[in-house]
């Protein structure tokens, strides 16, 4: 098949990397040209295991090609997949404009039965408005479909190989063939919805998992008020199999690309449709204000953060990235700079994201290593679970005491760095 991947952004990189994977010719197409002269290299503007790799491996395969190109892409394609940005715009609803530009685009260039797949997440409703702007443009007969990404940051390139499932929104059978097949090599269950059931299934997805996240975190806040430890509860619940112990660690409250933006989407969303009093804007209010709730009981905890020397550990949003988009960091180092803190951050591959995104500031530096970050320090803050973060012997480096120690992400042993001198604090024990 020859399929064009509109926008090569996070999910448009690593689609059309795996879609060539399978033997398919693919075009990667962006309006960014530096973007895609750095792609034709196989560089990558972000960090994500395994994907730099996968690009070089299919451009030289000769199956992937990126260009900023609509007309010699589109006219040669039967599948246009739509994988811009979709931003949150002010109030939470979600900005289409970027598909909306992309629809405009290429639809003078549409061939005759083109299936336009639209992988952004956008809310139900979306496709009747693309297929009136492609209609505006182009008189040729093509089909819109939804099929929504579910791919997390750090194990795109497997998530994206090896689905839980394939979510293909469509009423028509032949296109849900055509698309069927195009998923085959994936080996993974594929399901047969109507578009605007594919659209509600990427929210619901994303809004349940930062509820889960969010309820666990406000048991831990109420582990805290009696002694009980949250991990020790975790694990007596999960043996329920309707509830299970997965992806289920408390922390800060969630962050990344998709589920803060997801979360007000749907809140906005359900205003729209005049359901006000949603649970979701609950789950959304507690996520925005939670790492402030943290960092005050902590400040109060050592006697405020004037003049205190802090390593802040893990600037990233989760592991395995260099993105900051709703990191804990964007939060935890202007509090922490606001209170008079002097920081020293660190993080395996966000430094360079960092710079750019934190403020600057006379008391905030970087450091190339854990053991630079934590030296003198009065407080060390294990903010994300990044393995070389937890796997750090912190334990056996102690020099000057009594050091606090914040456990972010209730990684470590919290009975060895207490005997080793640590003034221990967790999230819920
Ligand atoms: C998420 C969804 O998992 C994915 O299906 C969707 O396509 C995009 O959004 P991603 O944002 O890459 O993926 O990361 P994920 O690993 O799901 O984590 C999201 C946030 O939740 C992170 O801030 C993470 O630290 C937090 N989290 C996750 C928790 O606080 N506790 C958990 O148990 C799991």
């Amino acid at each position: 098949m020859k399929i064009t991947i509109v926008g090569t952004g996070f999910v448009g990189v690593v689609s059309a990397a795996v879609y060539a994977s399978f033997g398919h010719t693919v075009f990667g197409l962006d309006v960014d040209e530096k973007k895609v002269e750095m792609l034709k290299q196989a560089q990558v503007p972000f960090f994500e295991p395994g994907l730099s790799e996968l690009l070089q491996e299919q451009q030289s395969k000769g199956t992937l090609f990126f260009t900023t190109n609509y007309q010699e892409s589109i006219s040669q394609c039967e599948i246009i997949v739509i994988a811009v940005g979709t931003p949150s715009s002010s109030q939470g609803k979600v900005d289409l404009k970027y598909v909306y530009n992309a629809i405009e685009s290429m639809a003078p260039y549409l061939q005759e039965n083109t299936i336009v797949v639209l992988k952004s997440t956008v809310p139900p409703g979306t496709a009747d408005t693309v297929i009136a702007s492609i209609k505006a443009k182009s008189s040729v007969n093509f089909h819109v479909a939804s099929m929504p990404e579910f791919l997390k940051e750090g194990s795109a390139v497997t998530d994206t190989l090896h689905p839980d499932r394939v979510v293909i929104g469509t009423d028509d059978t032949s296109v849900f063939a055509k698309l069927s097949e195009l998923h085959q090599p994936m080996q993974a269950p594929i399901v047969q919805t109507s578009i605007a059931s594919a659209q509600m299934a990427k929210y619901a997805a994303n809004a349940y998992l930062a509820t889960r996240i969010t309820f666990i975190n406000e048991i831990a806040d109420l582990c805290e008020t009696n002694g009980a430890d949250i991990q020790e509860v975790i694990t007596a619940i999960g043996y329920d199999k309707r509830i299970g112990s997965h992806y289920w660690y408390p922390g800060v409250g969630y962050g990344g690309s998709c589920f803060p933006k997801d979360v007000k989407e749907l809140v906005a969303y359900s205003q729209s449709v005049n359901y006000m009093d949603s649970l979701l804007a609950r789950v959304n209010s507690i996520n925005d204000t939670r790492v402030y709730r943290i960092l005050e009981k902590l400040e109060k905890s050592m006697a405020g953060f004037q003049q205190k020397k802090i390593a802040v550990l893990g600037l990233a949003f989760k592991p395995n990235t260099d993105d900051m988009r709703e990191a804990p960091s964007t939060k935890v180092v202007p509090y922490l700079l606001e209170k008079g803190a002097i920081i020293k951050g660190y993080d395996p591959k966000a430094l360079e994201t960092a710079k750019q995104v934190l403020p600057q500031h006379e008391n905030l530096t970087y450091t190339s290593s854990i053991e630079e970050a934590i030296h003198d320090a009065d407080l060390i803050i294990a903010l994300i679970e990044w393995q070389e973060i937890i796997s750090y012997p912190f334990a056996n480096q102690v020099a000057t005491l009594p050091i606090h120690f914040f456990d972010a992400r209730n990684q470590f042993n919290k009975n060895a760095l207490q005997n080793a001198g640590y003034i221990y604090k967790g999230v819920g024990r």
